[in-house]
């Protein structure tokens, strides 16, 4: 095998070795930023759901219930607008998803779902952890769902969620005294659930690998050439001179003109001393024709 082909060889596997590294450590990096990007994506839409649900109960229920049960409408009720509100930034985001899920819900649509009702279960196993988060395959894609605990920390909640005899009545009238009752202070009865698309994060992910993958792929391709050229101009061209005047030599021909390698590297001193052994033979030949 030719040098150059050789030194090519080992260059182009140096390449694809170099590469497979990169994709893998970079692959594991950009997922991590994605999780990250939607994880406060995440934190974005709590954050706002767990505004409306402050401004529902100090500012909406003090005005639509005062204490008088006739006045009594969902629209006081923080879940509910969270969840309406919720509903309308969906419009434009379908693929955010927001449910106040409870294991025994008020409203049955907030029942909370097999999956749903596992993250509830080991939230109220374990009441020290704040989130849990988990990566699901749905029919929309994968998508990062978080969730939080929802625990019974204001006595306030339990005026409509222990016992129906205390609840407003026109509450009663629209929800039932089966459901959503029975809760008890500091029980985690539910989670806020939410998750976002993993499909946006992983195309960035995906974007930022091939960046990187096309600058390694450059960078190779730019040493490949310089390695090239001076494989060539440093050593393949002074030894094929070399070998070529040797063949000539070897054969008895001395008209070739002596070729020097100009410089102080391995190759100029090779052609020196060829030089030197060159004239030593010649006069070696002429002795003996003598
Ligand atoms: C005025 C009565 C009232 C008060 C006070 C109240 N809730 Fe509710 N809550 C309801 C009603 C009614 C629903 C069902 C709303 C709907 O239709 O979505 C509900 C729903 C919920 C849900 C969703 C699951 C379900 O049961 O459907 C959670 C979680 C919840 N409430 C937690 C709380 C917490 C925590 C507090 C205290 C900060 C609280 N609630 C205070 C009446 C109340």
């Amino acid at each position: 095998m030719r040098l150059r082909t050789k030194f090519n060889l080992v260059l182009i596997v140096a390449c694809f070795l170099g590469l497979s590294a990169a994709s893998f450590l970079t692959y594991r990096a950009a997922q991590q930023n994605a999780l990250q990007e939607i994880e406060n994506e995440i934190a974005l839409i709590r954050a706002n759901a767990l505004a409306v649900r402050n401004y529902t109960s100090t500012g909406i229920k003090p005005l639509l219930s005062d204490g008088n049960d006739i006045l009594f409408l969902p629209h006081s009720v923080p879940s509910f607008s969270a969840q309406t509100v919720f509903a309308k930034f969906q419009e434009t985001f379908p693929d955010y998803y927001y449910k106040e899920a409870a294991l025994n819900p008020t409203n049955p649509d907030d029942l909370a779902e097999d999956w749903e009702a596992v993250l509830i279960n080991q939230l109220r196993a374990n009441p020290d952890l704040d989130r849990i988060s988990v990566i699901r395959d749905t029919s929309a894609g994968r998508v990062f769902a978080v969730a939080f605990p929802f625990t019974i920390t204001n006595p306030g909640c339990l005026d409509c969620h222990s016992d129906p005899a205390i609840a407003p009545a026109a509450m009663i009238d629209l929800y039932g005294t089966e459901n959503g009752f029975g809760w008890e202070m500091n029980e985690t009865i539910g989670a806020q659930i939410i998750w976002a698309p993993m499909s946006l994060a992983d195309q960035r992910a995906m974007d930022l690998i091939v960046v990187i993958m096309l600058a390694i792929v450059a960078a190779f391709a730019v040493v490949i050439v310089l390695v090239n050229v001076m494989l060539s101009r440093i050593v393949l061209k002074p030894v094929s001179v070399m070998s070529e005047i040797s063949e000539q030599v070897s054969m008895g021909d001395f008209s070739a003109p002596e070729y020097v390698k100009k410089g102080k590297d391995e190759i100029s001193s090779l052609s020196t001393s060829f030089n030197r052994m060159r004239r030593s033979l010649d006069s070696a030949m002429k002795l003996l024709d003598d």
